[in-house]
């Protein structure tokens, strides 16, 4: 593993930041762009913004971003403002096909991932099915496959789950989603940058994933993919004068919407910009060894937990490919207060997150085991002044 990747992260060197699930610090190179696009818009305006490139610029970083997912074209590419606004565009601009009438998703996805199927379900006369997960806190694919149908319209799924950081196997899940005619929508927020993403190989119909963790960009920005043949039956509701395939043209007239994904993004935003620097990054490094040595942080964390008799872990962890980024462990000791230790680790300027009763680590790839090895030192030496 190359030590010097923290390097390339603005990251705080006094800190154990083990909380990449919930904010990624800036690499170097997004932190730079965001302080110049700021600086130049703060002082100056659009001096310094020349329009005639917004174009080519939008085109080079969609480039960016369809070789970082594996995407067939650029045109595939859009940059939403968040998670929430790619996973809109896509579930609420598809038509609904007329057989169908159940959308499908799981027990333990983010409120993000599930409110607005909730709402757009009874909206639409829809019904929305949830699959529960297992007694290991995964949730596979034998367990979709007793609830797709030939009359599901979406499944929607994060490909990471937030709490236990269980990675559901997306290329079986668009095999079956496939097989009953439906939509895979993904919600990649957890798994972009963390490990590997192909939308090719999986076959996945559409994604959305926020720049703010795994991608360590700025907030209020996101990557989105559409399949590049859905994109003409493509009617997002939220539009604007970015959606348009004539976006220079200002003037009141018939909407015509981009050829493009495009069409899904309703403004423009400098901050993309920013994370497509991260995204360049990340691009140069390859997802393979950022994966490999994120992975090695999560069996050496593992293994050190598994070492303290007061914990235990509770995500899926036994198969490679259903890991992440993120581990979770509990208290075997049910009056251990969670919270307090949560707290007692900031104050060591340790950084994890308390989550659904438990700590939530996640490290990124560019983690040390030293870091790694203090967070449990630590948290063993709390343990023991609980005696
Ligand atoms: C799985 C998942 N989806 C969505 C979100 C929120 O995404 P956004 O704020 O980009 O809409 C989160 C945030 O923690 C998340 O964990």
């Amino acid at each position: 593993m190359n030590s010097n990747y923290k390097d390339l992260f603005s990251v705080d060197k006094n800190l154990i930041y083990l909380n990449h699930a919930a904010l990624s610090p800036l690499t170097r190179a997004a932190h730079e762009k965001m302080i110049d696009l700021l600086n130049k818009k703060a002082t100056a305006g659009t001096y310094h913004f020349d329009i005639s490139k917004l174009e080519e610029n939008f085109r080079k970083a969609a480039f960016d971003v369809a070789s970082f997912l594996h995407a067939k074209t650029a045109a595939e590419i859009a940059f939403p403002f968040s998670t929430a606004v790619g996973l809109l565009q896509f579930f609420s601009g598809i038509p609904i096909p007329e057989n169908k009438h159940e959308i499908i998703t799981t027990d333990l996805e983010f409120p993000t991932n599930y409110f607005p199927y909730l709402e757009y379900a009874k909206k639409h006369g829809l019904k929305l099915k949830v699959v529960n997960h297992d007694e290991n806190g995964a949730v596979p694919i034998s367990a979709f496959e007793k609830m797709v149908t030939d009359n599901t319209f979406l499944v929607a799924v994060s490909h990471v789950q937030f709490s236990n950081g269980y990675r559901v196997n997306l290329k079986e899940l668009a095999q079956l989603c496939h097989e009953h005619g439906s939509f895979l929508l993904v919600d990649a927020i957890q798994s972009a940058g963390a490990v590997p993403l192909d939308v090719q190989k999986y076959d996945i119909d559409a994604l959305s994933a926020g720049g703010y963790k795994w991608l360590a960009g700025p907030l209020g920005t996101g990557i989105f993919y559409c399949k590049e043949e859905l994109i003409e039956q493509l009617q997002p509701p939220l539009i604007g004068w970015f959606s348009a395939e004539d976006w220079h043209n200002m003037n009141t007239r018939p909407f015509v919407p981009a050829k493009s994904a495009r069409r899904i993004q309703s403004s423009f935003s400098f901050h993309n910009h920013a994370l497509v620097e991260s995204i360049k990054v990340f691009n140069t490094i390859g997802i393979k060894e950022m994966w490999g040595n994120l992975n090695r942080n999560m069996s050496f964390l593992i293994d050190q937990l598994n070492n303290i008799d007061e914990v235990s872990i509770a995500s899926p962890i036994e198969k490679e490919n259903e890991r992440s980024g993120i581990l979770r462990m509990e208290f075997n000791d049910p009056t251990i207060n969670v919270s307090k230790i949560v707290k007692r680790l900031h104050e060591q300027r340790i950084v994890v997150a308390e989550r659904t009763g438990g700590i939530r680590i996640s490290p990124h790839f560019y983690n040390t085991k030293d870091d790694l090895g203090c967070f449990v030192d630590t948290l063993k030496a709390m343990l023991k002044s609980l005696k």
